[in-house]
């Protein structure tokens, strides 16, 4: 058994994880960084990261005296925050003398989604704070076949719940106003050819705020938002020739998400793969699990972070 201890530090969570090569999941601490009002502020993460991560990684090994390898997120994120999961990643490589691996997030969101779920060629739908995409295997790598043009859809809520006053994270908030309501506003629709885009969608509701009920308000950004991602992600399944579908990112604990990709899929006779929400937000397990893909196919990688490695730069030889 190979036992890999993957340490998660992108944006707003710092996580810690245990997993093996058979995809068992021994433990998966986080502390993540919110705030009562107001967006996340970059500089903060890294103090943030700082204070919890002796306590976040001795919470995931507990009870363990040893493992094989250690990963990390390498990029793409947030350089402040990065750095203090690359830097403990390092020295403790360093220290126990075992192999270092670093992972790119997106694709980790891919694999652990595709391990939790059985699905082995998947299109994943990958809707995050910061990023959007649909991707799928092709080639040799992860490609996307659709993008946010802009900003990714999670920070898109979480800008508009700020500008409600509801604080951050804003995604949760927004699921839970737009519960309560039925009443769609007209928002701009924004799909060009597989990419979509929020900024004008952004500006347009900026102006109905004061017009309008806050749960009107969430209730129609998610509509119009999450059918604009599911008519990206057919057209991606339907153009790639796969059948299943899998979600990841922290978006998509949105049970309204949720459930639209499950009608998609079954008017589609497509599979849908949701993994729990532990798994689906930034996650340590997403991370180990990748990093023992990786150190099986006998990848390396440098040491450091890479902030704007994008998915299709990744040269993935451990799925064929
Ligand atoms: P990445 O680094 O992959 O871009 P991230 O660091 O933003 O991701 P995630 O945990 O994947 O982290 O996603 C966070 C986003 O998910 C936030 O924008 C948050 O508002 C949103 N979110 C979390 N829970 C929900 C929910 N129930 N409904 C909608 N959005 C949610
Ligand atoms: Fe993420």
């Amino acid at each position: 058994m190979t036992l890999c201890l993957g340490i998660e530090s992108t944006a707003h969570t710092f996580g810690a994880s245990l997993v093996d090569d058979r995809g068992k999941i021994y433990s998966n601490a986080s502390k993540t960084f919110t705030t009562k009002k107001g967006g996340l502020i970059p500089a903060k993460l890294a103090d943030h990261h700082l204070e919890y991560c002796d306590r976040v990684i001795e919470e995931a090994t507990q009870g363990f005296h040893d493992f094989d390898l250690i990963s990390y997120s390498a990029g793409p994120g947030i350089g402040n925050a990065l750095r203090i999961g690359s830097s403990m990643a390092l020295y403790l490589s360093k220290l126990l003398k075992k192999p270092l691996i670093g992972v790119n997030h997106c694709i980790a969101h891919l694999e652990i989604g595709s391990m939790l779920t059985k699905l082995e060629n998947p299109i994943l739908l990958y809707v995050s704070g910061a990023n959007t995409q649909v991707i799928a295997y092709e080639g040799g790598r992860y490609r996307i076949f659709g993008e946010t043009l802009d900003m990714g859809v999670g920070n898109f809520l979480d800008s508009v719940a700020r500008e409600l006053g509801l604080g951050f994270p804003g995604g949760p908030k927004v699921m839970r106003l737009a519960a309560k309501s039925k009443n769609l506003i007209e928002l701009p629709y924004v799909v060009k050819g597989m990419d979509i885009s929020l900024g004008g969608i952004f500006t347009n509701v900026k102006q109905k705020i004061e017009l309008h009920m806050r749960e009107d308000i969430c209730y129609s950004i998610q509509e119009t938002v999450f059918a604009m991602l599911l008519e990206v992600a057919e057209r991606a399944l339907a153009h790639c020739e796969k059948t299943e579908l899998v979600l990841g990112g922290g978006v998509c604990c949105n049970s309204r998400l949720q459930d639209m990709a499950k009608k998609m899929c079954k008017a589609n006779s497509y599979k849908c793969g949701i993994p729990k929400n532990d798994f689906l937000v930034d996650n340590a397990a997403m991370i180990a699990w990748t990093g023992l893909l990786m150190h099986q196919a006998g990848v390396k990688t440098e040491p450091g972070i890479r902030p704007y490695e994008r998915t299709d730069q990744v040269e993935v030889s451990w799925r064929n």
